[in-house]
């Protein structure tokens, strides 16, 4: 059988048409980071959300960064962030010069426990950013209760959840800011790219003005800023993908049902936990073996058979040096660490076919039963 990767991009003549064009008018960016098919890509890509503004970026850790920026975040503060996420997520929070406080996760969702958010606030703590994992919503009523309450924003690191749906509210609209990524795996892809999206205007403002130069206007910087602009072939690549992004999610929704029927009655392993009021975007489909010694057998033989399976995220960021020593980890983060070594990801981008997911949980069985 040929190789299935994790992930890969689905790219069809829509998108090539497009990003010619753009070679032909030989407008490639422009100097405030907001050309033509910028603004074609954020004017999708907000109608798609459902939110007032967007604003795109390089890449989703350009799109947190501005964000952080934007809500004021600098040394001295403290932001509450998962371990369990990808580098970029407290990457962001050094980057402003304050500190992520690393908090545990739901073992169910594999999302930040709101529960124990209390007992990491400080008079420092600025934010929390809930990270919506593998595509599935965090629990944002409670998040942002606890926020409202102790002042803090929150900023929702949507990289991995492009129309996903809280009590159905799309991600995009369930955060002060929440930042998307349009990497090259991602849901829907620019090679790389990133988008903040806000309901307030006032954030709106600032996170144009950080992408670029902390300008005002062209040549008037006022604040400070990056070069964080989307070039206008990324833009053309995001503005068809965003299109065809409600028939992606379709697919990869259709995938992962059918792992779910194939796989939940397997004793030896959990398949993914969906609240009844949440909308999956599946980015991953992560099942969790019940005994630990099981993940890395299986890792192994499926990669045997060609299948492109994932460990995402074996090494949480608080047991990585880099990590350790810059941030705080207040309490023990045990279902972190218990997750961590029993996670599996299985291929469910739409180029999986059915026959193709048959066959995957087909050998998960057998390669279980030969443990
Ligand atoms: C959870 C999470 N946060 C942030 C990022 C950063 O996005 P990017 O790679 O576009 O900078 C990614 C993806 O790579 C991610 O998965």
């Amino acid at each position: 059988m040929k190789e299935i990767p994790i992930n890969i991009p689905v790219i069809g003549d829509e998108e090539k048409k497009e990003v010619i064009k753009v070679l032909e008018s030989k407008i490639l960016t422009h100097k405030t980071g907001s050309g033509p098919y910028v603004q074609k890509f954020e004017e999708a890509f907000r109608k798609f959300v459902g939110a007032k503004y967007a604003v795109a970026l390089n890449s989703g850790t350009s799109a947190l960064h501005a964000a952080l920026l934007s809500a004021g975040i600098k040394r001295g503060d403290e932001v509450i962030v998962p371990s369990f996420t990808f580098s970029a997520t407290a990457e962001a929070v050094l980057l402003t010069g304050a500190t992520p406080i690393f908090a545990d996760i739901n073992p169910k969702t594999y999302c930040i426990d709101p529960s124990q958010l209390k007992e990491l606030v400080t008079k420092k703590t600025k934010a929390v950013i809930p990270v919506h994992l593998y595509g599935l919503p965090s629990e944002m009523n409670e998040i942002r209760e606890f926020a409202e309450e102790n002042n803090l924003v929150v900023i929702g690191d949507a990289a991995q959840a492009h129309g996903a749906e809280y009590r159905g509210v799309k991600i995009g609209n369930t955060a002060d800011i929440e930042c998307f990524s349009f990497y090259a795996t991602k849901n829907i892809t620019c090679g790389e790219g990133g988008m903040c999206i806000t309901n307030r205007e006032e954030y709106f403002e600032k996170i144009k003005m950080i992408r670029s130069h902390g300008e005002k206007e062209p040549y008037l910087t006022v604040m400070i800023g990056h070069n964080y602009h989307l070039s206008e072939l990324s833009a053309a690549l995001g503005y068809v993908q965003t299109l065809k992004l409600p028939k992606i999610l379709s697919r990869r929704r259709e995938n992962a049902s059918l792992f779910t029927e194939e796989l939940e009655e397997t004793e030896a392993l959990d398949v993914p936990f969906v609240p009844s009021y949440i909308s999956h975007a599946w980015y991953l489909y992560t099942l969790k073996v019940k005994d630990n010694r099981l993940r890395d057998f299986l890792f192994k033989k499926l990669r045997g058979e060609g299948v492109g399976v994932g460990k995402y995220y074996e090494k949480p960021l608080h047991t990585i040096d880099f990590f350790k020593k810059r941030s705080k980890i207040p309490k023990e983060l045990k279902n972190t660490v218990n997750v961590s070594s029993r996670i599996l990801q299985l291929p469910v981008h739409p180029e999986v076919s059915k026959e193709q997911v048959l066959f995957i949980a087909e050998k998960v069985k057998n390669f279980l039963k030969k443990f």
